[in-house]
């Protein structure tokens, strides 16, 4: 293995992918006008771009191919199909945390084994599926009539991440009754914190995720001995939007002894899965690159790698964070008690971030006076208004930015709500029954709609068709 390369930290970072660019003051994603596409649909809509995607996907893999890292994209970050299609068709795997992304994932195309299944609630439904696809619940008639396979015929998924003696004990249970062995890995929690936020600190003491670094030693032996279970190795996902590599050098270090440790029971250590988390920039603040990934996992795995041993990375919104914008359109412009109050038709219904951890996303008219390149929030505030730029939910949190710096907007204009392709769409919701934004692919310079606007029908139909029930069936008592 070649030496560690210096760490880089590059300078005015850009918030949006390289498919996004501003043309004259209007916004376009590989070349089409971001205005027009979104015209032809509807607002509020997410907009990704498919090759931003692709080449942040193939930058993760070269950058960590030194430690031949297999990259597992974290599908909560992104679910749509059409993403986690281009995705797989990049050569990604999957890490799922449910059974609804594991059938996502499936869907997809992407091969069982490079599925890892994390997650502290894992159901027996949901390990008997992951094992065996006859009891996949899309098991016949829906898998037939949403993609014309059948799931029956899918094997085991590639890694169990274990997060619990009990878990373990339910794994080798199903597995043994469906009559194969699960692969495991246990999911460690070091006791580091790190992350953006309390809310996204998975890593540290206290935590409903993982085990200790002790229970692992303990639950590696347990498993050897356990019919229906291999164990395979170690899982750590450390937290996300982390900024400072030295947590993980630190989280790191706890893995490599504990494997160590393990390995002097005679017990060998073939997989680590390294999880995801780390930050992007979301202001045009520096970020840590994947080189920094890689020297850290160099620096504690190189050898072991070298002598064989798998890893696994599961990024997620490092891959699809800045290949995705949230359009909205301005519904008011209120002038009250001072301020300049942009009201718009998206607010946390779509994009929950800011309301739930006071994230900050870079917010620009998609036709502005001014062009941003690279797009990333101006060193000046000339020719700016600083407006409140909320949403149409009734909760006071439902604010995107106060105070914030942009071209003065009207009524009816859209606005860009950038570095949103990662936990904006899958975190959505129908508050206020607000329907769920559509989503569009840009690829090949081609609009496709991948998810259309719900519909009020949609919306409205599981309990209208409830109440329709009770109304024509009173007499019956019960759930029915
Ligand atoms: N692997 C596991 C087991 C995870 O739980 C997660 C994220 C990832 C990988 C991917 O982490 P990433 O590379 O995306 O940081 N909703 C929050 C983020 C929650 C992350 C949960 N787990 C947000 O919007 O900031």
């Amino acid at each position: 293995m070649t030496e560690t390369p210096p760490s880089t930290i590059r300078p005015k970072t850009r918030v949006a992918s390289g498919g996004f660019a501003y043309d004259a003051g209007a916004l376009t994603c590989q070349g089409l006008s971001v205005r027009d596409v979104v015209e032809g649909t509807g607002s509020p809509c997410y907009v990704y771009d498919a090759e931003g995607i692709r080449e942040r996907l193939g930058e993760i893999r070269s950058a960590l191919s030194p430690v031949r890292a297999e990259v597992c994209f974290a599908v909560k970050a992104c679910p749509n199909l059409g993403v986690l299609r281009t995705l797989v068709e990049g050569g990604s795997g999957m890490d799922v945390v449910t059974v609804g992304e594991l059938e996502r994932a499936w869907l997809a195309g992407v091969p069982m084994p490079k599925v890892t299944f994390a997650g502290v609630a894992k159901g027996e439904h949901e390990i008997r599926a992951a094992l065996d696809g006859s009891h996949s619940p899309l098991a016949g008639e829906p898998a037939r009539s949403l993609c014309g396979r059948d799931p029956a015929t899918r094997g085991p998924i590639g890694l169990f991440n274990c997060e619990s003696a009990e878990e373990l004990e339910t794994i080798a249970r199903v597995a043994r009754e469906v009559g194969v062995e699960a692969p495991v890995a246990i999911r460690v929690n070091p006791g580091v914190t790190a992350g953006a936020n309390n809310k996204v600190r998975v890593g540290a003491t206290g935590s409903k995720f993982g085990v200790t670094p002790a229970e692992a030693l303990d639950l590696a032996e347990r498993a050897r001995g356990l019919s229906g279970v291999r164990f395979r190795g170690l899982h750590l996902h450390l937290g996300s939007q982390i900024d400072s590599m030295e947590c993980f050098d630190e989280a790191f270090d706890v893995i490599a002894r504990l494997m160590d440790a393990i390995e002097a029971r005679g017990i060998p250590v073939e997989v680590f899965d390294a999880g995801g988390g780390i930050a992007v920039s979301y202001l045009g603040e520096p970020a840590p690159t994947d080189a920094d990934w890689c020297a850290s996992l160099r620096r504690a795995f190189g050898r072991r790698v070298r002598d064989g041993m798998k890893l696994i990375v599961e990024p997620g919104r490092e891959i699809v964070a800045q290949a995705g914008v949230l359009v909205t359109r301005v519904r008011r412009v209120k002038r009250s008690g001072g301020r300049v109050i942009v009201v718009c038709d998206a607010g946390l219904n779509a994009l929950v971030r800011p309301a739930m951890y006071g994230a900050q996303h870079m917010i620009w008219p998609v036709n502005a006076p001014i062009s941003l390149d690279p797009i990333a929030p101006p060193d000046s505030d000339a020719g700016l208004e600083r407006v409140d730029v909320v949403g149409p939910v009734c909760e006071s949190s439902d604010i995107f930015a106060r105070d914030w710096a942009m071209p003065p907007v009207r009524e009816g204009d859209l606005l860009a709500v950038f570095t949103a392709g990662a936990y904006g769409m899958s975190m959505a919701m129908t508050f206020n029954d607000l329907p769920l934004p559509a989503e569009i692919l840009i690829d090949e310079g081609r609009a496709t709609v991948v998810r259309a606007h719900q519909t009020f029908a949609d919306l409205m139909a599981p309990t209208a068709h409830a109440l329709r029930a009770m109304d024509e069936a009173p007499q019956q008592a019960g759930p029915r």
